[in-house]
């Protein structure tokens, strides 16, 4: 049988053993301040087996943040409790990149500066809910208000923010960035055309909707080099509202302009993916935009979204991807890769605790028996 998924690939400056990398997950259990914690520390050391773990969404700033108990990386806290966190992968032989978030609208004024309304390209209703604080400190579903639409001087402070955060993840020793630009958050909000209603240098045509996109991209090139920044995109997702006209166009623009940036790696997730589930009903042809941006996208393409080892082994084999990134397989299973190797069973992860509260579900998963 082959085993693409364990040859080695390198990715930027780093030699990756196998290619099984550990997705982004969002698991809303960081310390006061959005300080990653001790427990922060032990769930990603148990899974430096990966590949490259990829962290939990990370906020750029105060105003980028739209959920309870998610992890910053804009204070000097926050920059010393993932300093511990990537001490600890490294020590046990592992390689991580942190992901770079802005939330846009996808917020609530109890997170916002001043209480002030979320930012967004556009002043529109948002459809969807965020995790808020109720008064008693429980985490509660809570409705997200119309935004404020950004003026220019708020887009060049958020670029700004995104220089800063990727400066302070090289000094919390990350091997590098990943900025999420998918999911319905600020960066999709901008490149999809439901969301963008501007008039401006920012709006209109894709080329101008994947603007702030691509200026992000370099700020942060800029600050870091190449080899360790790195894009997640997902393309024709529909969470939070997301809707593209011409997402052919507009997406192939994107992976086009990427491409020439020799970074790291690009990031798709299956566009059959709403948000964190499968979506059975999706139009099946989805898979044409994968192979066209695999076209146009000429460096390292990771993939996600649903994979399993058959799928994966076959996606590499068919030259659909070059690395595959496993999301729920690794909350459950801290030894993914030795039990993908050896075609061990695999736990299966509970969804009633991937967001909040303690060590269970978190990191008391069991490992095989060395
Ligand atoms: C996610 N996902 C996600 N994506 C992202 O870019 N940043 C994030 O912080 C999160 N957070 C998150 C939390 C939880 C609990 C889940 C289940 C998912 C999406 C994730 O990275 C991945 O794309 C999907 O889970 C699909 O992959 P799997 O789970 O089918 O392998």
């Amino acid at each position: 049988m082959t085993r693409l998924l364990f040859t080695p690939i390198n990715i930027g400056q780093l030699s990756l053993d196998h290619r099984v990398a550990m997705a982004p997950l969002t698991r809303s259990r960081a310390g006061a301040g959005n300080v990653p914690n001790a427990m922060n520390v032990e769930y990603y050391r148990q899974r430096a087996s990966a590949a490259l773990i990829i962290s939990e969404a990370t906020q750029i700033s105060q105003q980028g943040q739209g959920y309870a108990w998610t992890p910053g990386i804009h204070s000097a806290e926050q920059v010393a409790g993932w300093k511990a966190v990537s001490d600890a992968v490294h020590g046990a032989g592992g390689h991580m990149f942190l992901q770079l978030w802005h939330v846009g609208r996808v917020s609530h004024p109890q997170f916002q500066p001043g209480g002030g309304l979320p930012v967004a390209p556009s002043a529109l209703p948002v459809p969807g809910k965020t995790f808020i604080l109720d008064e008693q400190g429980n985490g509660v579903w809570g409705d997200v208000p119309v935004p404020q639409e950004l003026n220019l001087d708020g887009i060049a402070a958020i670029i700004d923010d995104y220089r800063h955060a990727a400066r302070n993840a090289m000094l919390a020793g990350m091997d590098g960035v990943e900025i999420h630009a998918g999911n319905g958050y600020l960066l999709d909000q901008f490149i999809n055309s439901n969301s963008n209603h501007r008039q401006d240098c920012y709006g209109g045509s894709f080329e101008n909707r994947a603007r702030l996109l691509l200026e992000v991209v370099n700020a942060v090139v800029e600050e870091v080099g190449a080899d360790r920044v790195a894009v997640r995109l997902t393309p024709m997702g529909r969470f939070m509202g997301m809707g593209d006209d011409t997402p052919k166009a507009t997406f192939g623009y994107i992976a086009r302009q990427l491409s020439r940036l020799n970074l790291a790696y690009l990031h798709l997730v299956e566009p059959a993916m709403v948000g964190t589930v499968l979506d059975e009903n999706y139009d099946p042809n989805w898979d044409a935009i994968i192979k066209q941006l695999r076209h146009d996208y000429r460096g390292v393409l990771m993939l996600a979204g649903g994979y399993d080892q058959a799928s994966a082994e076959k996606a590499l084999l068919d030259g659909r991807a070059d690395l595959i990134a496993f999301g729920r397989p690794f909350i459950a299973n801290p030894d993914l890769p030795a039990r993908l190797y050896g075609n061990h069973a695999l736990n299966d992860a509970d969804g009633s605790r991937f967001f909040g509260g303690d060590a269970k579900g978190y990191i008391d998963y069991p490992v095989l028996a060395s």
